[in-house]
């Protein structure tokens, strides 16, 4: 097992609203591993973009708070850290692709102008070697003709090249971790598999972490390493992915994977799990996922599950795990 670049314990990160307190991310821990891609699923709303945000301070506040936890990188707990010191962080060694490419590039500003201004960003980087290296880093990203492209302002590129150059930006401070947003959610099936490749590639090509976020449990077989799963703001089941695809233990996970489309099936129909997600200001008591679980039993509305280690490097959060004999 690698060793871990970033480590979260016991992150809390809550909105202070009017209608009350917004639990987005309640209690979370987990590593990132050295030059691993970990998946982090959940439904819409489930804290998924909270989670990414707090790790690189930018949760918008007011109205929200981390309340609790650290989030170490390397020895250095990021939320202790100057907002200085976490400006020089942020691009340089944890970058984010964000959720939506439309809103993050800047409209008044070449595609090329924005990268380089990353590149730039760096005192020992001149201009012809910035142009250089932008174009690369849109190669990297497989770019059709980047030497055009670079002169391009984003309403003049389709959907799929604004996500590529959005990774290519991301790329620019050279990080350690890279954390992706939903990079395919905005785009069309075709694009979606050339954007996963490229993030496939970046993982062979670069020894960087990923922390890749998405809602569609299809996609991680092709890109992750490892699965955590979210709900409610908590995670309820980690494992690798073949082991979390194949076994899942969580009865949500295996509600998720049910509702995943047969493509061996015909005429394989699209299951949606019964319910609705838990509120987030007053959520169920005990395990969130009761009121939609057919294997709740007494307990679960009564109290929280703890995390039940299933087996080696698989944490389940489900009281059905409590006893030796499942
Ligand atoms: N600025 C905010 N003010 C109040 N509540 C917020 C704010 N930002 C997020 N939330 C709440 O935090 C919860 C988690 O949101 P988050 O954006 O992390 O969900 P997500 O898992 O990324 O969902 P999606 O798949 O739709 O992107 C949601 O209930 C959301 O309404
Ligand atoms: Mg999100």
């Amino acid at each position: 097992m690698t060793e871990a670049i970033l480590r979260i314990r016991n992150l809390r990160t809550y909105f202070f609203t009017r209608r009350g307190i917004v639990k987005a991310v309640d209690g979370i821990d987990f590593d990132l591993r050295k030059s691993e891609c970990l998946c982090l699923v959940g439904e819409s709303g489930c804290g998924k973009t909270v989670t990414a945000l707090s790790i690189l301070n930018l949760v918008d506040s007011p109205p929200g708070r981390v309340v609790s936890g650290e989030i170490y990188y390397d020895s250095l707990n990021l939320l202790k850290c100057p907002p200085d010191q976490i400006r020089r962080i942020r691009g340089k060694e944890i970058a984010m692709v964000f959720q939506d490419a439309q809103s993050a590039l800047n409209p008044v500003f070449t595609i090329g102008d924005q990268i380089a201004e990353q590149v730039k960003l760096r005192p020992e980087v001149n201009q012809r070697e910035a142009k250089e290296q932008v174009i690369n880093l849109l190669k990297e990203v497989g770019m059709p003709i980047p030497e055009k492209m670079i002169g391009y302002y984003p309403h003049q590129l389709s959907g799929g090249m604004r996500q590529r150059a959005m990774i290519a930006m991301s790329l620019s401070g050279d990080p350690q971790i890279l954390i992706a947003d939903e990079p395919t959610t905005a785009v069309d099936v075709t694009v979606k598999g050339q954007i996963l490749d490229i993030f496939s590639q970046l993982k062979s090509t670069r020894q960087m972490s990923l922390l890749f976020i998405t809602h569609e449990l299809g996609i991680v077989s092709e890109i992750g390493d490892r699965i955590m799963v979210m709900y409610g703001g908590k995670i309820v089941e980690t494992a690798t992915v073949s082991e979390l695809l194949n076994n899942p233990k969580h009865p949500y996970t295996i509600s998720l994977i049910k509702c995943l489309p047969d493509i061996t099936q015909v005429m394989g129909r699209l299951e949606s799990i019964p319910g609705t997600v838990p509120s987030l200001i007053n959520p169920p008591s005990g395990c969130l996922f009761h009121p939609r679980c057919d294997k709740a039993m007494a307990v679960c509305s009564k109290e929280e599950p703890p995390p039940f280690i299933v087996a080696e490097g698989r944490t389940v959060f489900c009281h059905l795990y409590s006893r030796p004999e499942r």
